[in-house]
């Protein structure tokens, strides 16, 4: 396995590959079990894996948690070696972002709901950094978890309209046994606030029972939903949204493919978790 900074050094070993599928995993470190099915999945579908981890300054807002986000370098690229990686990308935020850069990569439409709005600028910096990471490694396929189902919307979005000549590859969630999806931000998590955090994966089964036994009101299982939450003392809703699987559209009735997405601290911590159900 090779560990570049410079982004030369990428496109020199993406180059001497000679057409090669490159499978692209893009991270911020601090790398678990959802990653691991990443990588995993890329190395079954290429001949070649590459990794990033870069902690993206400009995906997160003034008050969130950029200089707190976890890292571990050493254990990310050792899990790397023994995923199978061939290739870590691990740029230094000034060569990612040169001082005077002027552009940035804005999907609309989409970004203004579930996370978006509440994470003004979140997407337009996921966007511009995922841009540039797949032109700097070219890749054949980049893998994605569904955990950040609208990340991956909006990454697939801005494929299309740009013409980037690539695959789009989402991994189903990875949960600990107890059902709680994987996610670095649990480590943030103290042991009442893990336990707390159930909630979100409980109450998204609540709702899957729901439709299993023929409610089809959107509001009606949002308001179940919503309860259950409120319910547990070191909850609060962020958001708990009920929509067109496609479009992040509100929708009435359960019908097709739909997404039940949750966004909720649990003491400070901000997690999200989902739910596709296809009537
Ligand atoms: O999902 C993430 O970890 C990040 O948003 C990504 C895609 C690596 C961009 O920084």
């Amino acid at each position: 396995m090779e560990v570049v900074k410079e982004i030369s050094e990428v496109r020199g070993f993406i180059n001497q590959s000679e057409e090669q599928a490159v499978g692209f995993v893009p991270t911020m470190g601090y790398l678990h079990q959802g990653h691991l099915a990443l990588i995993e999945q890329a190395r079954e579908e290429n001949e070649l894996v590459v990794l990033s981890i870069f902690v993206n300054p400009t995906q997160f807002g003034p008050d969130e948690d950029y200089e707190e986000y976890p890292r571990d370098l050493e254990r990310d690229l050792e899990l790397a070696r023994n995923g199978g990686v061939d290739l870590v990308f691990m740029p230094d935020a000034d060569k990612m972002y040169k001082n005077n850069a002027a552009t940035k990569v804005e999907v609309t439409g989409l970004t203004g709901k579930l996370c978006g709005a509440s994470r003004a600028g979140h997407f337009s910096g996921v966007c511009t950094v995922v841009s540039k990471l797949f032109n700097i490694v070219n890749p054949t396929r980049a893998y994605f978890g569904q955990k950040d189902y609208q990340q991956v919307l909006v990454i697939k979005r801005m494929v299309e309209d740009l013409n980037f000549d690539l695959e789009i590859v989402t991994v189903p969630i990875v949960r600990e046994e107890d059902g709680l999806a994987i996610s670095s931000r649990n480590k943030y998590l103290n042991q009442a606030e893990r336990e707390a955090a159930l909630v979100l994966f409980d109450s998204l089964q609540r709702a899957k029972e729901l439709i299993d036994n023929g409610e089809r009101n959107a509001k009606a299982i949002g308001e179940v939903l919503s309860n259950k939450i409120e319910a547990e003392p070191l909850a609060e809703i962020d958001y708990v949204s009920i929509v067109d699987g496609n479009n992040l559209e509100k929708i009435d009735q359960i019908s097709g493919r739909v997404l039940i997405a949750l966004a909720v601290y649990i003491g400070e911590t901000r997690l999200i978790d989902n739910l596709v159900v296809e009537v």
